[in-house]
């Protein structure tokens, strides 16, 4: 379970998030984390990564308050996916993805093998199996990103933080993916944290859904419950409905700005 209470967050004398509490984060569920551009989205994941010092607040992962816990510590139960694609190294992918999971397996507590099977196996799941010898600085944007995805979920981490996972990957592997982290995250009981930006995908996959705007909480709870005509027009400026397609998933349907950028 993953407690965040009465965050602030600043880069120098900027407050970007200030007093953010949320509702316990429960293990096994797959959490959107959604808001405009700018909103603090990825401030707030680089906190939770211990990559930026909270300025105030508390981050508490299944008891354990992560801003007094070494780097191993972290290491070893939190992993993050950045915004940008991984860096170009010329290494195969199926060695990029047994270095991160070493870099697991060393840390102090872990002392499990590296499986060579495991990792065939996790990249034949996300469907990139036939890349493994290929070079990552070869790669496609999308093929990036999905080997990106492999290195953080070999590590098997309690608190998995991607920061818009989605953003290179075409229709078909955005569901695949979805559909990988849904099982991974209730399988493995993890926390599972993903910026989005497609409010469709949260209201198809996601278990919960944690709305910011301005750096300030707007709404949590069910996906079903955030995402509404209210929550839309206050977080996007965008006049929205919310309909129930024949099949019964709710889809979001935008009619028009509600206040034009410019
Ligand atoms: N390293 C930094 N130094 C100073 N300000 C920053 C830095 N990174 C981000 N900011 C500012 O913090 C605010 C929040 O940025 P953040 O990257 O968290 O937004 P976001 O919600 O992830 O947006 P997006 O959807 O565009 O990725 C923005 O106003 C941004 O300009
Ligand atoms: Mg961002």
């Amino acid at each position: 379970m993953l407690d965040v209470s009465n965050l602030q967050l600043s880069y120098g004398k900027r407050t970007i998030i200030s007093d953010l509490s949320l509702a316990p984060l429960k293990n096994g569920q797959l959490v959107a984390l959604l808001g405009p551009n700018g909103s603090g989205k990825s401030t707030l994941l680089k906190a939770l990564a211990g990559l930026l010092k909270l300025s105030k607040g508390e981050v508490v992962l299944d008891g354990q308050n992560l801003a007094r816990s070494s780097f191993e510590q972290r290491a070893q139960h939190v992993v993050y996916l950045p915004q940008s694609l991984p860096a170009s190294v010329h290494l195969r992918v199926f060695e990029s993805v047994l270095v991160a999971a070493k870099a697991s397996a060393l840390a102090p507590d872990n002392s499990g093998q590296i499986n060579e099977d495991e990792i065939l196996s996790l990249l034949k799941r996300l469907g990139i199996e036939h890349l493994a010898l290929h070079y990552l600085d070869q790669l496609s944007g999308g093929q990036k990103q999905l080997v990106g995805l492999a290195q953080a979920l070999i590590r098997r981490p309690r608190l998995l933080l991607l920061d818009e996972p989605l953003s290179a990957l075409d229709l078909n592997y955005q569901f695949h993916v979805m559909d990988l982290l849904r099982q991974e995250t209730h399988e493995h009981q993890l926390t599972t944290l993903i910026v989005l930006h497609d409010l469709n995908i949260a209201l198809r996959h996601c278990d919960y859904a944690v709305m910011i705007k301005g750096g300030g909480l707007l709404a949590e709870g069910e996906p079903n419950n955030v995402i509404n005509a209210q929550t839309l027009g206050d977080a996007y400026g965008v006049s929205a409905r919310i309909e129930s397609c024949s099949k019964g998933i709710h889809q979001v349907l935008i009619d028009g700005l509600r206040k034009p950028i410019l």
